[in-house]
């Protein structure tokens, strides 16, 4: 092979990604982030306190280390800090249950090459019907994945200082946006649209919180229930657009450009595409992801975000990095 020969471990990494998904929901599993977090050093150690076979942990830190989350120094393991902020056990950012959601997808994949085949799911789509158990299960495990998007769209809509704000949240799942939106301004008031199973998994949360006085839930089909006219001062579309159509989503933003107040923000937060389908990484491989669970969506592009957006009324668009999503405001 000569020097500038590339090697093929690149791609054997890859065409093995499994491993990662295994690794990580095993490791939270048996909370591996946190007794490591708590100064479990040793894999004897991490054995005990894990109540796994020490070959079993020597296993699952050695894949911790290949996968860059753990580092090790002579036998003694510790966090880096990207598993210290994401991986630990009683963080607001922890994606732990996420992992283990995504090992439970996992098997779902094999039946890729069908769907692109076929061109969208084989059976009926996850994002589509209503009531879907699926989401009781993904809206918990996802809200986590919120908390940086939500802390940061408070500071591009100025929301902490905005005084009495009337807001809603079109298919808020978990109500974290909520969560943190009335914490960060105790003169706000949201409104979660969603269906009702999920809906109290939100009035739950807002409840922890102390919040629920200043929360309300419509239950129902955004497509087809009444924003209003005039009524909101910010519209919130979070992780939806990548499951509707274009059609679907120009006449969501018709209706919530009429739902809001003159001078009122939609805010959209997604896995956007740069318009030349070149990056960034996160969203253009999430794009299998929609192929897999939806019939019409997608990743889409800035430039189709932009013109849905001007095609339903709104005029000053801009993006905001909140990796890996991109928060999209339109007034
Ligand atoms: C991917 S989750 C996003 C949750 C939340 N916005 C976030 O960003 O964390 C999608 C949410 O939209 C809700 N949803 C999907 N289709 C819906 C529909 N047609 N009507 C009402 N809610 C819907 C689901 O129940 C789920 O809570």
């Amino acid at each position: 092979m000569s020097d500038d020969e590339p090697t093929p471990d690149g791609v054997l990494r890859l065409i093995n990604g499994y491993w990662a998904t295994g690794i990580i929901g095993a490791a939270v599993t048996f909370s591996l982030f946190t007794h490591l977090e708590n100064g479990v050093e040793t894999v004897a150690k991490l054995a005990v306190a894990a109540e796994i076979s020490e070959r079993g942990a020597q296993a699952l830190v050695d894949g911790l280390v290949g996968l860059g989350l753990v580092e090790v120094r002579e036998g003694r393991y510790r966090n880096t800090p990207q598993a210290s902020a994401y991986l630990v056990e009683g963080s607001p950012t922890y994606l732990g249950d996420l992992a283990k959601l995504k090992q439970r997808h996992m098997g779902g994949l094999t039946t890729l090459a069908e769907v692109v085949r076929e061109g969208g799911p084989l059976t009926d789509p996850t994002t589509e019907v209503a009531d879907n158990p699926h989401w009781a299960q993904v809206v918990p495990a996802i809200a986590a994945q919120s908390v940086p998007a939500a802390r940061v769209a408070v500071d591009v809509l100025g929301l902490a200082g905005a005084g009495e704000l009337s807001i809603l949240d079109v298919g808020g799942g978990s109500g974290i946006y909520s969560a943190i939106w009335l914490a960060a301004n105790p003169a706000a008031r949201s409104t979660q649209l969603d269906w009702q199973p999920i809906n109290e998994i939100a009035r739950g949360l807002l409840a922890e919180r102390g919040l629920s006085g200043r929360f309300t839930c419509i239950d129902g089909d955004f497509h087809t229930v009444d924003f209003g006219t005039a009524v909101y001062d910010v519209a919130l579309y979070s992780h939806i657009a990548h499951q509707e159509a274009p059609a679907d989503n120009i006449a969501v933003f018709v209706r919530l450009w009429r739902s809001l107040k003159p001078g009122g923000a939609l805010l959209i937060c997604d896995y956007v595409v740069d318009d030349d389908r070149g990056g960034p990484a996160f969203p253009l491989l999430f794009a299998s992801e929609m192929l897999l669970k939806s019939r019409q969506g997608g990743t889409w592009r800035r430039s189709d975000y932009r013109d849905w957006l001007v095609r339903a009324g709104f005029s000053d668009i801009s993006f905001h990095p909140a990796p890996p999503a991109t928060l999209v405001v339109a007034r």
